[in-house]
């Protein structure tokens, strides 16, 4: 396999809202390289639907309601500190957003259409339409691809960050001192690997969906990022906090992303019901639609295991039409592509996994273990979020973190110098893989294992389960690994393999039910 040397100031890996806006924020002090698996912007950032929470109408909403409704969805483990830091700056960062060309709607030209999610106890979401997350791809590539200074490399696999390691250091979790200096990216069109060094190393690498059989998570989100880390001896923190959705769109297929029935049609009205017709979050909570996610999602899942039901519905038809097709267009016209008018059937939908609230251990400015390595956006575990996340909070806690990350690094990467001495990636010994089918079913296996034994409801029996199988798959994928030449498909399985371990030790160790982590026995 061919090699090559590239150097930077700042190597972002991903390039959703948090690698974006940290570039943006500083590419005025040296050379920004973003690399990306994928298209650039094919990001959970641009399949995010409801919108960004934060803080706008002063004259209904407070700084410190906020505050309360982001530490009762998170069951108040959440770190208080954090919250009311993210809390508090986040409308200057949407602000940002905003002058940078973001468009959010309004109802008339002075005031922003607020809305409400699960677990608000105000309208405080901004949205575009039912496309937020796309708005805010398109704003910051646009901004990006203006600036001299940020060159972005398309279809281009991290696969490990660079430390002490590499020299032929022995590092363990117990040094304090491991430092980073870059990452080996696979270039997905020439199969050429790069060694990136750089003084700053920032993972923006997403989410983790893809670990589950059914998530909203499109296929980049494997949890590389999370991987690399650990694997480098980095700390990892919450990985038993898995968000699901209540409402993904129920097609009765396998798909690789389940489309999204944004929680905002139910700020809206809409109405869950059983397959009988009957509307039953009232017996689970007095909030009914709009209590947190965790609730809803488990109330769902129990539903589901009563009836024996494969989804539920949830049922629009008494909204109003025009006000429901402008603002949730992309939704209308989903369900209208597969033959439901929402006026006149019930959407089915059903709940699939969603978000991370754990991930890479940060402080306040997105610093982790690993010295000159920031963690930024879904990958990071930061306090905001306790055990569950409120609606809309992930956006907000991605600016507030890329921003501050920005100005930490900006006022240490002309100190960090890189050894000369780092090897380029060795492929001796590796050959080319014969049988896919060796990584595909894999991948089924290990999706299929964390959906039935470590989803919404968790047993100590299911989570031993889940464990024996997870460490099967783990020595025959290492093995594999060993000999075969390095692509995309064996390192994303192995991440995955890693995420689903962390998931499940880190259920296994909680022994009571918080949040998201549900325990019956
Ligand atoms: P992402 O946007 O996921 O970007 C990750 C980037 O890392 C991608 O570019 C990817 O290609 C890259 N990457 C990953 N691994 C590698 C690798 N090995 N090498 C190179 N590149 C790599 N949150 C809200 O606050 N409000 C919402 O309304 C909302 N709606 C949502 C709807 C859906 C359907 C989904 C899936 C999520 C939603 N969320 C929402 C959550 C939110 O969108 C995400 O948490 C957030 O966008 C994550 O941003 P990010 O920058 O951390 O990662
Ligand atoms: C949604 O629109 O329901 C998703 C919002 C979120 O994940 O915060």
């Amino acid at each position: 396999m061919k090699t090559r040397k590239v150097y930077t100031d700042f190597l972002i890996i991903g390039s959703g809202i948090a690698g974006l806006f940290y570039a943006l924020k500083v590419a005025h002090k040296g050379k920004v390289l973003i690399v990306t698996k994928d298209k650039k912007d094919e990001t959970n950032t641009r399949y995010a639907q409801g919108g960004i929470a934060a803080v706008w109408d002063m004259t209904h909403d407070s700084i410190e309601k906020h505050i309360q409704d982001t530490i009762v969805a998170g069951s108040g483990v959440n770190d208080e500190n954090i919250v009311r830091m993210v809390v508090s700056e986040g409308p200057q960062r949407v602000k940002e957003l905003i002058d940078l060309g973001a468009q959010f709607d309004k109802i008339d030209n002075e005031h922003y259409d607020l809305a409400r999610e699960g677990g608000h106890t105000e309208k405080r979401i901004l949205h575009h339409k039912d496309i937020t997350g796309w708005e805010i791809e398109r704003t910051l590539l646009e901004a990006v691809a203006k600036h001299p200074n940020i060159q972005i490399l398309e279809h281009h696999f991290t696969i490990d960050i660079i430390t002490q390691h590499h020299l032929g250091e022995i590092v363990t979790s117990q040094r304090t001192d491991i430092e980073c200096y870059g990452a080996y990216v696979l270039n997905k069109k020439t199969n050429e690997i790069l060694t990136i060094l750089s003084k700053v190393t920032v993972i923006a690498t997403g989410g983790i969906g893809q670990t589950y059989a059914v998530t909203t998570n499109p296929a980049i989100a494997t949890g590389d990022g999370i991987a690399m880390f650990y694997r480098a001896k980095g700390l990892v923190k919450d990985m038993e906090f898995v968000q699901f959705h209540p409402t993904a769109l129920y097609e009765g297929k396998s798909n690789t992303q389940s489309f999204l029935i944004t929680e905002a049609i139910r700020g809206f009205g809409a109405i869950l019901r059983n397959q009988k017709g009957e509307a039953f979050m009232e017996k689970y909570d007095e909030r009914k639609e709009l209590a947190p996610r965790d609730i809803v999602a488990r109330a769902i899942d129990n539903e589901l295991k009563i009836s024996g039901d494969d989804f539920v519905y949830l049922d629009c038809r008494h909204l109003d039409r025009k006000e429901f097709i402008n603002h949730f267009p992309n939704i209308y016209n989903k369900c209208m592509s597969i033959g439901i008018d929402p006026f006149v059937d019930m959407i089915p939908v059903a709940p699939a996994m969603h978000y991370l609230c754990g991930g890479i251990q940060v402080d306040k400015n997105g610093q982790s273990s690993i010295r000159r390595v920031y963690a930024i956006g879904e990958c990071a575990c930061t306090g905001l979020h306790g055990a569950n996340r409120l609606a809309s909070n992930s956006l907000l806690e991605a600016l507030v973190f890329a921003h501050n990350a920005a100005v930490d690094s900006i006022s240490k990467f002309e100190h960090h110098t890189i050894p000369e001495n780092i090897p380029d990636w060795n492929a001796e010994g590796t050959t080319q893989p014969e049988e896919m089918i060796l990584i595909t079913q894999a991948r089924k296996e290990l999706q299929q294992t964390m959906s039935s034994y470590v989803g919404i409801v968790r047993s100590n029996v299911r989570l031993k389960r889940a464990w024996d199988r997870l460490e099967l798959l783990y020595q025959e994928n290492e093995a594999l690994y060993e000999k075969t030449t390095i692509n995309q498909a064996i390192c994303e399985l192995r991440n995955m393999i890693c995420i689903g371990y962390l998931i499940t030790k880190h259920a296994m160790r909680r022994k009571k039910s918080i949040g998201l982590h549900y325990v019956v026995g």
